[in-house]
């Protein structure tokens, strides 16, 4: 044995004694994991700003060995949350819809991507699913995509504006907010833009205006969080190989076939005048839509796709898709400014198949 060797087993006994006493306190798992660094991304940062790199090693290679060493739970071991607030969002529904998820899937596909909360959940029960994830609006595909290549390029952006804006609060957010024009190469920033508008606008709503600008005043919030690091790692895994697209919801059911999965969540049909919301994207989602879109559904399923919606559960809904098995799932739902209006509403399930 070296004298190195003898120098320096006592002081690598006594840390490995004091991980367990470490591992059973949160807090200290925490401040652990902030401090360690992370010098191999760091390096391919400075060569290459924009270079995607292998996701494997992006969201698992170095984050990963940080996991290990702590104990906590490697990157493709965690259910990725969404990372934007998404009006509709079915992260609290997940539980009711379980019974609707198919145990095995090949091609998955949803139109209306939205928060993905759905996605994530099923991408995390069954990992080789083939994902297709679609949406008509820009802004939100290319955030998808920039969280799946370049989630630390991303983080640090949204540092950058967390600063900022704790710094000149409305004055920073009303900065962001004009630059509706960044140009299409600007990715990152666009996508780093979405998010702190999205956590840091009133109600943390998406919704534009008919020239397609973002137009949500500004929140209340004292300090608000933009992301959760081990969130975006555990998406931009749960994103490896998916297929992401801004396209038209005609065009994706269009492409499901014998065989395929595919969730299906619409902008919903009004249940009252006061609690309409379907401006994501410039183009409005009436009658006429949901009218397609029971169509295609009726389409899709005759060519032998299995298909899961989910809608109001209003007379109009149940109408366009009677012949399909309809089920009632609760929510909680908060689209409605006033408070009082908010609550548990029904919502309805439609699925094909069996
Ligand atoms: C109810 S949200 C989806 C909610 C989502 N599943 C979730 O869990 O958060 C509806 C989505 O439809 C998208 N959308 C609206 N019109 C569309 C169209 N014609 N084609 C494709 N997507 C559309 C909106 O951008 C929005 O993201």
């Amino acid at each position: 044995m070296s004298d190195k060797s003898r120098r320096t087993r006592p002081e690598t006994r006594a840390a490995k004694a004091a991980r367990p006493d470490q591992r059973s306190d949160p807090k200290v798992h925490y401040k652990l994991r902030r401090k360690i660094p992370d010098p191999i991304w760091s390096l391919s940062e400075i060569v290459h700003p924009l270079k995607p790199t292998s996701p494997r090693r992006n969201c698992l290679g170095d984050d990963q060995t940080n996991f290990a060493v702590l104990g906590v739970p490697p990157v493709g071991n965690v259910e990725a949350q969404p990372f934007l607030k998404w009006v509709g969002g079915k992260a609290q529904l997940l539980a009711q819809f379980d019974e609707f998820l198919p145990a095995r899937v090949d091609r998955y596909f949803e139109p209306f991507i939205g928060g993905g909360a759905v996605f994530f959940h099923l991408k995390h029960r069954l990992p080789d699913l083939r994902a297709f994830l679609r949406d008509n609006n820009a802004e939100l595909i290319n955030t998808y995509v920039v969280v799946r290549d370049f989630p630390h390029e991303l983080m640090r952006r949204l540092d950058a504006h967390l600063a900022r804006f704790l710094a000149d609060r409305a004055n920073y957010f009303y900065h962001v907010r004009a630059q509706h024009h960044l140009s299409a190469s600007e990715v990152v920033e666009r996508a780093a833009r979405m998010i702190f508008l999205n956590k840091t606008c009133f109600n943390g709503l998406w919704r534009v205006n008919a020239r397609g600008e973002f137009n949500v005043p500004v929140g209340s919030h004292k300090n608000p969080n933009l992301y959760e690091r081990a969130n975006i790692l555990a998406a931009s895994h749960a994103l490896r190989d998916v297929h992401l697209a801004t396209q038209d919801f005609r065009d994706t059911m269009n492409e499901t076939r014998r065989g395929d999965f595919a969730y299906i969540d619409p902008p919903y049909v009004p249940i009252s005048a006061t609690a309409s919301f379907t401006s994501y994207t410039k183009e409005d989602f009436g009658a006429e839509e949901q009218h397609e879109l029971a169509a295609l559904f009726a389409d899709a399923a005759r060519r032998g796709a299995r298909l899961m919606l989910s809608n109001s559960d209003v007379p109009f809904v149940r109408n366009l898709y009677r012949g399909f098995k309809t089920h009632t799932v609760q929510a909680r739902r908060a689209i409605n400014c006033d408070g009082s209006k908010r609550g548990a509403v029904n919502e309805v399930v439609v699925t094909s198949g069996d």
